[in-house]
Parts: C-alpha cells; structure tokens; sequence
C-alpha cells in the first residue's frame, strides 16, 4: 500500500537507534497485511524525550517501540502504564489509543513464547538467569509465574537479591539472588534445565567471551540467549557443540516485536514474514559497530 493522507506512523525511539532490525520487521508485516502504516527510527536523546512523546501525542502517532536509555524515563510522560510494566518499571511499547498513550512491556512475554515456539516447557522447570537488567527484569517477571525454580545470578550480587526480593514478594515463589561466579555456576549449572543469558557478555565486538565455561554445558540443557549480534553467541555455540536446545537472542527480538505489532493493529503478526525481514537486515549490516 502506498503511502497517503490515511498513512499512519509507528516509530522506535532510542539512542542509538540507526541499527535497528524493528523498523525492517514491522514494515514488512505491515505490508504483508496490506496495513496502512509505516514504522521509522528516530534518535531521540534524554533531553529530548518529554518532547518527542509529546511531538508523538500530537503528530497522531499509532504507537512507538522504546528502547534504551528511554525505558524507565518514558514511564512519566504516559496516560496509562500496563500492570506488567508498571511492576517492571520499563516500557517498551507504547499505543497511542485515541489520544491516550497506554505504555506496554512486551519484554518477557516476548522470551517465553520464544521458548514456547523452539518445544521448550517451563514447567516444573528450574532456570537459571544471567544479569539482573532491565531485559533480565523482565525476563524474570514473567517466567517467575511459570517456572518451578528461579535464580538470578549478578556480577553485581546487590541488584540479583533486590531483584529476587521483589518476585518473592510478588508471587510468593522460591527464587534466588546470587553473584555470577565461577564456583555459583558451577553449583547451579548440575541442576539447571533452562539457561539464559540477559547480560550482555559475548556481544559484539567480545564475540568470543561467554558468561558460562563450556565445561558446564549439558546436553539436557535448553539455552536462550538475549544477544543476537552475534546471531550465534560464543554461548549458543557451545550449547550447540554438547547438544543442547538453543534459542538465539533473534528470537526474543521477534517476539516481542510480535506482541508489539498486535497491539498496534490488533492483528496477528505474521512472523515468519518479520524474521525474514529481521535476518536479511541483520546480514545487510554485518557486524554492528
Ligand atoms: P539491558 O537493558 O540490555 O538488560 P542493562 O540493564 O544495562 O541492559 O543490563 C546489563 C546486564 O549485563 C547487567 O546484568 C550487567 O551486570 P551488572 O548489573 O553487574 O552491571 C550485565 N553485564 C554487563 N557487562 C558484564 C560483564 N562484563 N560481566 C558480567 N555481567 C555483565
């Protein structure tokens, strides 16, 4: 559909933002539901922010993806604040719904049905969790609700425990802050079945670091992780080389992007058309700098 006086424009807004795969993802479906919107990519720095969603709000804007370092920020600037992310404190999505701009975080969500679609049950399951970050927040929340066990391990042990605190007040289940170390993985790794990785170690350009020695891999483990430049990680890699199932960062990208794309158009999101799209960018760039 070409572009007109009806066209409508979803954007993200971050710093940086010109590597994006989103805008790739969601254009493509868009065009492939013949919708009548485009999706751009606008840096928006944090002075800018309070006039960018105000700009949005009266631009007519049907919804804006968020990303860093707007999050957390963005949340004030907002009419409404889903229960998810108002728990999490960072939204990612927002929907501009006949003026009111309701914040959304398809974070987690986005992570679980990634584990769902690769034949990846959580249930009765014990995961264990890298990095107490704002992806790893998330991520936390919302598989907190199904998994059996959940530790959470940090370089910075402080954030692993607040953030343990929180899901344990929250729902009541077992959970547990722990500081990233050789001798803690090497405890929780026997008896892991879901691994996933929400720090940023093995990202370019330290594509060969991984947060986890080889040596503890398993084969029946099931191993995501969040990273997906490099498409395959130094800890997928190794997952691959033992046997393990792995789900590639690319995955929770979709996803979440999915989610997303249904909230804007309460249409369902056509995902192989958006990883397609996400996978020929991504070639396209290379390595991102
Ligand atoms: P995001 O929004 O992508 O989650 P973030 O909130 O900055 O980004 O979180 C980054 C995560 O990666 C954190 O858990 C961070 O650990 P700290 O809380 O100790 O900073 C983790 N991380 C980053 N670099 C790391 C490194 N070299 N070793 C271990 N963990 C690292």
């Amino acid at each position: 559909m070409g572009i007109n006086g009806k066209t409508r424009v979803c954007a993200i807004i971050g710093d940086p933002v010109e590597h994006s795969l989103s805008p790739a993802m969601h254009n493509a479906a868009f065009r492939k539901l013949g919708l009548n919107l485009v999706y751009l990519a606008f840096k928006v720095t944090k002075n800018e922010l309070k006039d960018a969603i105000s700009g949005a709000r009266s631009l007519g804007l049907r919804g804006l993806n968020v990303t860093m370092p707007h999050k957390n920020a963005v949340i004030k600037y907002l009419d409404e604040i889903g229960s998810e992310a108002k728990a999490i404190g960072a939204v990612n999505t927002i929907l501009n719904d006949q003026g009111k701009l309701v914040g959304y975080n398809t974070d987690g969500k986005g992570a679980m049905i990634a584990l769902q679609e690769n034949h990846i049950s959580t249930d009765e399951k014990k995961m264990l969790l890298l990095g107490a970050g704002g992806a790893a927040k998330a991520i936390a929340f919302q598989a907190e609700q199904d998994v059996e066990e959940l530790v959470i391990v940090n370089r910075t042990i402080e954030t692993a425990e607040q953030l343990a605190e929180l899901l344990w007040k929250k729902f009541g289940k077992k959970v547990k802050g722990k500081t990233l170390s050789a001798g803690v993985l090497k405890e929780e790794m026997e008896t892991t079945d879901i691994l996933v990785n929400a720090t940023s170690v093995g990202m370019y350009p330290d594509i060969n670091k991984s947060p986890v020695p080889s040596d503890l891999l398993h084969s029946d483990l099931c191993v995501m992780d969040i990273i997906y430049n490099p498409l395959e990680t130094k800890l997928v890699k190794d997952a691959k080389a033992v046997g393990a199932k792995v789900v590639s960062g690319l995955e929770m990208l979709l996803y979440q992007g999915a989610i997303a794309f249904e909230i804007w158009t309460n249409c369902s999101a056509p995902v192989d058309v958006m990883k397609k799209a996400a996978l020929s960018k991504l070639a396209e760039q290379g390595d991102i700098d």
